[in-house]
């Protein structure tokens, strides 16, 4: 039997975003949910986020963001061999979202398939990326975090209604001359699974006298503080395995949840005032699996990461999955 050869590194090649256009301040949302401007700021971070309307479909989105990170890889979609499209809210559940995006965006009949693996699905998707370039199974993949949570948000929610959002975010992942995708600490904390979820699963939910798509619920408080305390100690595992320390990053690209959160791990890593540290929060919102490269997109368009620069990416969120990586900026 042959066996294939893959690249002996792999790397981000370029990286696109999708924000959609409708942005909606926490004015607009308070009342619902008998709140106040100053508390979201104070306890989340976030003063605004955008919100799709009917035409930005979780697969619209994510063409936009995928052409985007192509162009900027300057990779043809023709030469794309596989499609990885983290998501939770593509609310058809077969086919794969992956499928009609890798058709659209015009590659040859790539590989495509979703993962679900909520807020942490980008990490997983770039993980899953350098592992399929390096082993020979594709030479570019398209991977791809892309929610339209307002879908599955009730606006009345007080846990949640101020905090997740949409958008979708895109990198293109293939061969590199030196190692520019650390290896990933990843897992699973399923002991808590039940800390972020769907609300109802669909048979029950279409069973109800008034039958709704079922929303996320969240026990905040409780994710907080398993994010704060636990996920710092990943993201310290994943400079580790890299064969670095804190005082050889540039950047920090922590998943959008809160930035309290942010700052909670930041301070437990001792990260040196050196590191830029994405706030794309502010304005984005949580945008569960599209928060990651939305964040890294900015900071890049922003000139707070420059070709070169070395960023530790971690995400986490309902499972209670987690990933992480350090990656090197294209
Ligand atoms: C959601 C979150 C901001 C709430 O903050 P918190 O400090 O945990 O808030 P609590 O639920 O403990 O409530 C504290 C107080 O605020 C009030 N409160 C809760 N939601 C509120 C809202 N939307 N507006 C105003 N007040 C609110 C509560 O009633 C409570 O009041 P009390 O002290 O008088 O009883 C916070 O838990 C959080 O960010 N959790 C993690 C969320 C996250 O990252 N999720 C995504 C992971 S992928």
């Amino acid at each position: 039997m042959l066996i294939e050869q893959g690249a002996s590194y792999a790397g981000i090649l370029g990286i696109g975003a999708y924000r959609p256009a409708r942005v909606v301040p926490n004015s607009e949302i308070v009342d619902a949910i008998d709140s106040s401007d100053e508390w979201i700021q104070q306890r989340s971070g976030i003063k605004t986020r955008h919100i799709a309307d009917d035409s930005e479909t979780v697969v619209s989105m994510s063409v936009a963001a995928a052409r985007d990170a192509l162009a900027a890889a300057r990779v043809d979609a023709r030469q794309v061999d596989c499609v990885v499209v983290a998501t939770v809210s593509h609310l058809l559940q077969t086919p794969s979202a992956a499928t009609a995006i890798a058709h659209e965006l015009g590659t040859d009949q790539a590989a495509a398939f979703d993962i679900s693996a909520a807020c942490a699905g980008f990490c997983h998707g770039i993980a899953l990326a350098s592992d399929l370039v390096r082993g020979g199974s594709a030479r570019h993949v398209v991977v791809i975090g892309v929610e339209r949570l307002s879908d599955i948000t009730s606006p009345t929610d007080r846990g949640t209604a101020f905090i997740f959002a949409d958008g979708a975010g895109a990198a293109v992942v293939g061969p590199s001359d030196t190692p520019a995708i650390g290896p990933v600490v990843w897992g699973s904390d399923g002991e808590q699974y039940d800390l972020i979820r769907q609300r109802e699963d669909w048979r029950d939910a279409i069973a109800a006298e008034a039958p709704e798509i079922p929303h996320l619920v969240m026990r905040g408080n409780e994710v907080f503080r398993w994010a704060a305390f636990s996920m710092a100690k990943v993201a310290q595992q994943a400079l580790d395995r890299a064969g670095l320390t804190v005082d050889d990053l540039d950047c920090f690209v922590p998943h959008q949840a809160n930035n309290r959160i942010t700052d909670a791990m930041a301070r437990a890593m001792k990260l040196p005032s050196t590191v830029r540290i994405a706030r794309d929060i502010i304005d984005a919102g949580n945008t569960s699996a599209a928060s990651v490269p939305l964040a890294l997109e900015r900071m890049i368009r922003d000139g707070d990461a420059k070709s070169g620069d070395v960023a530790l990416l971690i995400a986490f969120g309902a499972g209670l999955a987690y990933a992480a990586q350090v990656v090197t900026i294209p």
